[in-house]
């Protein structure tokens, strides 16, 4: 396994970028940046769940020594970078300043993007298979859907919504809503209606803004003819007063089943809020497919807590699904530094967040001692540390028998791909099926029963075949 893996990133990355890495990233300064920094800011600072901080101007802050080592001190919590003050001495975060300041002088080779051009054949487990560039030139993809025809629908995370048809991209849909994009905020989810050929109606999950600087996630419908939005309605927006400066953990996906919808928003920086059955923050909620509550929630009567609410205690869940056969929901949500996990949804049910956890706090202090307790349900499988799991999805397609039902889930730190298969709710038997073609942000299911990837740096979508004969 581990030979095979190294093999795929020889191939994508450049030379001159393994020769850069190789003399800089040693000693202490580097290893502080990679225990504290690069699950946010990216292995070679290039970005990720955070901005690079290799661009030629940073947005938040001054770009003189003093300026950066106060801001790794005091960090800004509100806005996702957290304080180090505790973490590191002074000295600590002086040397890191430097290296940071290296790795930018370097800063040309270090960017560099890997990117598939042509099919790629690798071996797991079970099978061989064949990686097959899609579509690419779109900015930060983050999902992708297809209709019981076959017709896709991408999102970019900017807001833009884009046809994917025959393998060509279509121009962006005029007249989606506006969303606010900052953060890890902006277009998310687009799903399909499974009556979407009787009834048109396209489903986005998105951070819509208030102002110019309180966001929150919303859920809205609309139908699209040729390349217009037209008849949009709102079927989720929660009170202004949720409306807040966060600009991260906003979930989300959108799933549907017998006529319900259900949808994620995370905790939006707030630990808190998720054992806080009054705050829509942490939870996975459900709605009729037209935004009405149904009475059977939880707290249908809103004593308990808001009636909208199906499962609580989550930290920020970016992928969810039905398993194919069960009918039973699944979700993967992001933990802290370590602590991802994969969960099993019930209705009405504690998933924990930020009461246990396997993961720790990002500076390195922990969050609490307890990594299960009664009435809280324990995740069926956790990452420490973490994979920075994101979407999830079961392998219905036929190629590759080994894999039906299996649930695939996609990594964008660790741009892997990993298959777990499930009995009941254990997991007994997994791989890492590819590693290192890019973050992986989106992984569904085709109509073509082929299994499609959206990746992000390279932003692209591909997706897996039986090799070539
Ligand atoms: C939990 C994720 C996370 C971790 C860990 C993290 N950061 Fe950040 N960082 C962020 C976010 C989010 C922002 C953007 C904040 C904003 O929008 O103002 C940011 C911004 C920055 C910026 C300003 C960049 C710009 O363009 O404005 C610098 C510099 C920075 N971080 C350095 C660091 C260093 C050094 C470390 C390690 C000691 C670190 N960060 C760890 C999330 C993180």
């Amino acid at each position: 396994m581990h030979i095979r893996l190294a093999i795929i990133s020889l191939l994508l990355t450049s030379p001159i970028s393994l020769l850069a890495q190789g003399a800089i990233r040693q000693g202490a300064p580097a290893e502080l940046y990679r225990v504290h920094c690069a699950v946010c800011h990216g292995n070679d600072l290039q970005g990720g769940a955070a901005g690079s901080l290799l661009v030629d101007k940073w947005e938040s802050i001054r770009q003189t020594d003093e300026a950066l080592a106060e801001y790794i001190r005091v960090g800004n919590t509100e806005r996702g970078m957290p304080a180090f003050g505790d973490a590191m001495t002074a000295r600590e975060i002086r040397s890191l300043v430097v290296f940071i300041n290296e790795m930018r002088s370097d800063a040309v080779v270090l960017v560099e993007q890997k990117a598939l051009e042509a099919d790629l054949e690798l071996q797991s487990d079970h099978y061989l298979f064949r990686v097959e560039p899609v579509v690419d030139g779109l900015e930060i993809p983050w999902a992708l859907a297809f209709d019981s025809e076959g017709r896709g629908l991408v999102t970019e995370r900017p807001g833009r919504l884009r046809w994917l048809l025959d393998g060509e991209l279509s121009e962006p849909i005029n007249g989606i809503p506006e969303v606010l994009h900052w953060g890890q905020g902006g277009l998310m989810d687009v799903a399909f209606h499974p009556d979407y050929a009787d009834n048109g109606w396209i489903y986005l999950v998105l951070t819509e803004g208030i102002g110019e600087n309180r966001g929150m996630t919303s859920v809205v419908r609309g139908r699209i003819n040729g390349l217009d939005w037209q008849d949009q309605e709102w079927i989720y927006r929660a009170e202004e007063k949720h409306f807040t400066a966060a600009r991260v953990h906003f979930g989300s996906r959108i799933v549907f089943r017998d006529g319900y919808l259900w949808f994620a928003i995370g905790d939006r920086g707030n630990p808190g809020s998720s054992q806080d059955t009054f705050s829509p923050n942490g939870n996975i909620h459900r709605l009729y497919d037209d935004g009405r509550v149904p009475d059977d929630n939880p707290f249908a009567d809103g004593e308990g807590g808001l009636p909208t609410i199906w499962s609580w205690g989550h930290r920020n869940p970016q992928g969810l699904v039905f398993h194919p056969v069960s009918g039973e929901l699944w979700s993967a949500e992001h933990g802290p530094r370590g602590g991802d996990e994969v969960n099993w949804i019930q209705k009405g049910a504690n998933y924990g967040w930020p009461v246990v956890t396997h993961g720790i706090n990002y500076n390195g202090t922990p969050i609490t001692e307890y990594i299960s307790k009664p009435g809280m349900k324990d995740p069926v499988r956790q990452w420490t540390p973490s994979i920075s799991v994101c979407a999830i999805a079961f392998y219905t397609g036929e190629d590759f028998g080994a894999w039906k039902n299996n649930l695939f889930v996609g990594g964008l730190r660790s741009e892997e791909l990993w298959r777990l298969t499930i009995r009941g709710s254990e997991v007994v038997e997994e791989e890492i099926v590819l590693k290192g073609l890019g973050r992986i942000r989106d992984v569904t299911m085709g109509q073509d029963g082929n299994l499609y990837l959206v990746l992000n740096s390279p932003d692209s979508i591909v997706r897996l075949l039986p090799p070539a004969d």
